[in-house]
Parts: C-alpha cells; sequence; structure tokens
C-alpha cells in the first residue's frame, strides 16, 4: 500500500479512536430525490460539521457542498441503472483521475453478490482496486443487497470476504445476527450502513451493536437525514462510534437535540409571525 494510499485511509478513520462516521448522502445515485434528500444543499449543510466523510456522487459534490470543506469525500463510483431496472447492473461511472480532480479520499463501487450481474460488480471492484493502487486511491466495497438477499451473516459472510479478497481497503456492509462472524471472516475494516429508516433508539443499538461486534464505523444515510432531528441523530451516532456511549445515553443525547431544534423553530416562527 503506497503512503499516499495510506494517508487517504486515515484521513476518513480517526486518528484516535481508528473509527469512523461516514454520511451517506449517494441515495439519488439510482433513487432520485429520497425522501430528505431532496435539496441535498439544505440537508448537508447542518450534518457536515459532524460527519468525519461524506459518501457522494460527484454531481452532489460539485453543486452542493461548498469547496472549502475540509471533511473528506468517499465518491461513489458506480452506478448507470436506476430503481425502475436490475439495480446489480452497475458499472464504473466515475474515473479515478476525476476522483483525483476532485481531492476525493477513496472512492465507493457496488458489488452485488448473488446478483443477476454478479460478475460484473465483481469486475468493476477488480478493476478500481488496481487503478486505485496505481494512484494511491482506497476502494470501499458496498456490498449491496438485491431484493432476493436474505441479509443474514452467511451471506454478508460471502459478500464482504468476497470484496476483501478482490482487494477493497474498507468494506461496507449491513448489520446482523452474529455479526461478529461476519468481522472474523473480513480481513479489512468494516463499516455497516443503517438501511430504511427505523425509530432512532432502534438505529442507535444498531449501531452500538454494530460497533462492539467489531465495526470499525457507520456509513449511514437515511437515519440521520430522515430523524425528525438529523443533528440530533448524527451527533448520537458520533458518541456510539468515537465515545463508547451506551445506547441510553446517545439516545438522550439525541432527544436534547430534538428539543433545543424544537424550542429554535418556535421562536423563529414566532419572531417572523411578528
Ligand atoms: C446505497 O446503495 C447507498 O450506497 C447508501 O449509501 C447506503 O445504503 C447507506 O445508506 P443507508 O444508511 O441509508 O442505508
Amino acid at each position: 500500500m503506497s503512503w499516499g494510499l495510506k494517508n487517504r485511509l486515515a484521513r476518513i478513520l480517526n486518528s484516535q479512536t481508528g473509527r469512523t462516521v461516514m454520511l451517506a448522502v449517494d441515495h439519488g445515485y439510482f433513487q432520485g430525490p429520497t425522501t430528505g434528500l431532496e435539496n441535498p444543499r439544505r440537508t448537508l449543510e447542518p450534518l457536515i460539521p459532524y460527519a468525519d466523510s461524506l459518501m457522494l456522487t460527484r454531481g452532489v459534490l460539485r453543486t452542493s457542498v461548498s469547496d472549502d470543506i475540509r471533511v473528506p469525500i468517499v465518491l461513489r463510483v458506480s452506478g448507470g441503472t436506476s430503481i425502475l431496472k436490475e439495480l446489480s447492473n452497475e458499472g464504473v461511472t466515475t474515473s479515478v483521475e476525476e476522483a483525483i480532480r476532485l481531492n476525493a479520499s477513496a472512492v465507493a463501487v457496488s458489488i452485488f453478490v448473488g446478483g443477476e450481474f454478479e460478475r460484473q460488480t465483481l469486475l468493476n471492484l477488480s478493476r478500481l482496486v488496481d487503478e486505485g493502487e496505481r494512484y494511491g486511491m482506497p476502494v470501499l466495497a458496498v456490498t449491496a443487497v438485491g431484493r432476493e438477499m436474505n441479509r443474514d451473516a452467511r451471506y454478508l459472510g460471502l459478500a464482504t470476504r468476497i470484496a476483501a479478497e478482490l482487494g477493497a481497503h474498507i468494506v461496507k456492509t449491513y448489520y446482523c445476527e452474529g455479526f461478529s462472524k461476519v468481522v472474523d471472516g473480513c480481513p479489512v475494516p468494516l463499516v455497516i450502513a443503517g438501511g430504511k429508516k427505523i425509530p432512532e433508539e432502534d438505529a442507535l443499538r444498531l449501531a452500538y451493536n454494530a460497533i462492539s461486534e467489531g465495526a470499525v464505523g457507520v456509513d449511514m444515510g437515511r437515519n440521520i437525514f430522515q430523524s425528525d432531528s438529523p443533528v440530533g441523530m448524527i451527533k448520537a451516532v458520533r458518541a456510539i462510534v468515537h465515545e463508547e456511549a451506551s445506547v441510553d445515553a446517545a439516545f438522550k443525547l439525541y432527544s436534547e437535540s430534538r428539543k433545543v431544534m424544537h424550542v429554535e423553530r418556535t421562536v423563529a416562527s414566532a419572531e417572523s409571525a411578528e
């Protein structure tokens, strides 16, 4: 691994805790204006100060993120399909050269193990790893789960191990029962996605369990930006990932932040009515 590649990885994984809170806001690349992300700039602005990195496409980066931010970018570089078609039919949409031009700290590519286009997506990953090694650019493999796949330890263990074997530097997967087995079988750092929006306390428990069982962090989207207090939620997730906070303590942090947000909104709407 070159110095440049290691340095980029170190930007993503916090040097003190070795962990990371990645904010995933790349959903539009296949599902369009996702709830909570209709206006990416508006969603992102209050959250950026709390994210260790942002995972997004070049389109959202260019249009909706100010060019003076210091948060590392994990650039989504696979796509080419939509929710209206077979999701696994992805290609590489953005070159490593463009990722370098955009000052990305890593590139992200989905693999669909068991999907119709499994081979194509595994070769996308392999090609990006080859290029990434050439230019010092880490590759995050996203183990995307097709509609027909079970998110269990056996399947996720298979997908994450294949990603690591093909050379991914970080792997993103889902939390599941028996998650520590998935971690054991994957020789590179694992982060978990949050998945569909669930109650805040449950999402915090998911993060807590994943970290306790060996994930180095989260790459979470909907359970943050679709929360009734996105800032409260990202602060709570940070407390779990970086400060070993309990689920109760993190939930309290979220609830307090939510209360403050409501008071601020009430005051602002009273002032505008005057
Ligand atoms: C999905 O393919 C995207 O890569 C998302 O970044 C990923 O699913 C994580 O977001 P969420 O926490 O909303 O599942």
